[in-house]
């Protein structure tokens, strides 16, 4: 059985109300037992104390004179009271005269009177009373009788108490059971209401207000407080509904400007592409014409130098120059052009063996130069083996070149940490640059040092820039004129 507290209130109340009028039934049915017996026992001692003062004054006269038979035949009369047990005439000196019955035994009787008075004693009512004529004493009369009346109203009454308060209990439960609906019908109502409002989360449902006690109270407090919830919650669901049509507008923005660009970034690929597949196409065809304008400038070199003068055979030495040079020109494009359009295949790289390689082979080629390269062991990074080579041929190549008048030349490659991204480093002691133009060395064709200072193109950082954004990269200098410079890029 659950403890008393989780009982449910209809229950608690019936049985608050039965205990309550069982403790006063209980306590009054005892009173009423008590008054019983008290006045029974009172009514058998005065009953007793008569009987026994007409018995002393009957034997007064047995008594002064001794009279056995007289006094024996007094108290026989006892027989026709069905409560008497026994009886004594005890003479002026304490021994017994007479018994009733005749033949008493000796735990009937007492064998010396006793004190004068009435008592209960061993389920007997027991008595003695004076024997006296004139204001003599003569003897003592001894008298028991039995207390079956007073055992008999005693049950009688404890019946009488068990019916009542059988009857009286089943009233009672009666009435408990419709009267604590009066209490607990609210609070049932307010206990229903609350759980349909959260578990339907339904706000609109009211407590039915049943009395204006305290409980009514109650109700119209809780009904007022569902009101305002009811309220709030309304306004929150207007506030959601609003933010929702707001974010579905912004997603709906979002979108449609996600889309636009998009469209502009495939615009521009496109564009793009098509410039690169100009640029290649023009730089391939461009390659024929300028190499029959070389190769006739030859011809009519060696085949017609004797019908030239010198300053003709100048021009044509300066034809064949430009052209040349032009060549290169259209090589360094087509190499950029190339580096666009490459598929890229990933894998992991040694950067380290990479720049080795390059720089051997940029010693072999000049052998007279003597450069001091200090190259980091173990730099990797994972990109495409041919365009990482063509943007690290790149840069040293630079570093080499623009060390060329620098007594002590220096080149390094090696990694470092920038914002907590790894970062390569190319760095040279050499002619160095205005950082005033360090966002114009990456463009085609941009060039800080004129071709009589420095050989060149303009392409090669650009081609760099290309193979480097294209692995995710960024790229880019820092410099000094004549401090050197220091090329930095992540992969
Ligand atoms: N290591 C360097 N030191 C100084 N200037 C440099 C260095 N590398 C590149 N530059 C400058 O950037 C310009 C562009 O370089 P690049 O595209 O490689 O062209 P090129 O080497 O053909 O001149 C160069 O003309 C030069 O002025
Ligand atoms: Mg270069």
């Amino acid at each position: 059985m659950s403890p008393l507290r989780d009982w449910p209130i209809k229950r608690k109340l019936t049985a608050i109300l039965l205990l309550i009028s069982g403790l006063v039934l209980v306590l009054t049915s005892a009173a009423f037992v008590t008054y019983q017996v008290v006045t029974f026992r009172g009514t058998i001692q005065s009953h007793l104390a008569t009987r026994s003062r007409i018995l002393a004054a009957n034997s007064t006269a047995a008594l002064a004179f001794a009279n056995e038979a007289d006094a024996t035949e007094i108290l026989a009369a006892l027989k026709y009271d069905p409560h008497m047990v026994a009886a004594a005439l005890y003479n002026q000196d304490g021994r017994v005269l007479a018994t009733y019955p005749v033949a008493a035994t000796a735990d009937l009787i007492p064998a010396a009177p006793q004190p004068d008075g009435y008592r209960f004693q061993g389920g007997r009512l027991v008595g003695s009373t004076p024997v006296a004529q004139g204001g003599k004493r003569l003897g003592t009369l001894y008298i028991a009788s039995d207390t079956k009346d007073v055992s008999d109203a005693l049950r009688l009454s404890g019946v009488i108490a068990i019916v009542v308060l059988a009857i009286a209990m089943l009233a009672a439960y009666a009435l408990a059971a419709a009267l604590q609906g009066r209490i607990s019908a609210p609070i049932l109502a307010l206990a229903e209401t609350a759980t349909a409002v959260s578990t339907r989360q339904d706000y609109s449902v009211r407590a039915p207000k049943l009395g204006e006690d305290e409980l009514g109270t109650l109700t119209d407090a809780f009904n007022q407080m569902l009101v305002r919830i009811e309220d709030q919650d309304r306004e929150l669901r207007r506030y959601a509904t609003e933010l929702e049509q707001r974010v579905a507008e912004r997603t709906q923005e979002l979108q449609e400007r996600h889309e636009a660009v998009r469209r502009n970034a495939a615009e521009l690929l496109a564009a793009n592409q098509e410039l690169d597949a100009f640029a290649y196409s023009v730089s391939h065809d461009l390659r024929a014409p300028l190499r029959s304008i070389d190769g006739f400038s030859h011809v009519l070199l060696e085949d017609y130098a004797a019908q030239l003068d010198q300053a003709g055979r100048d021009s044509l030495q300066r034809v064949r120059a430009a052209s040349q040079r032009m060549a290169t020109l259209i090589d360094d494009l087509l190499k950029l052009a190339r580096v666009t359009r490459a598929e890229m295949r990933t894998e992991v790289v040694d950067l380290s063996g990479m720049a080795r390689d390059i720089v051997a082979e940029l010693q072999r080629a000049t052998p007279e130069r003597h450069v001091e390269f200090a190259i980091a062991p173990g730099l990797e990074a994972r990109g495409d083996p041919r365009l990482l080579r063509v943007a690290l041929d790149n840069l040293l190549r630079n570093g080499w070149k623009y060390t060329a008048k620098q007594p002590r030349p220096q080149i390094e490659f090696a990694s470092t940490n920038v914002n907590g991204e790894r970062a390569f480093v190319v760095r040279d002691n050499g002619a160095g640059f205005d950082m005033k133009y360090a966002d114009k060395l990456f463009g085609v064709f941009q060039r800080l040092h004129s071709a009589a200072e420095f050989e060149g193109t303009g392409v090669g950082l650009a081609t760099v820039r290309r193979i480097i954004t294209r692995h995710g990269g960024r790229i880019w200098a820092e410099g000094a004129v004549d401090r050197g410079a220091t090329f930095y890029f992540t992969l």
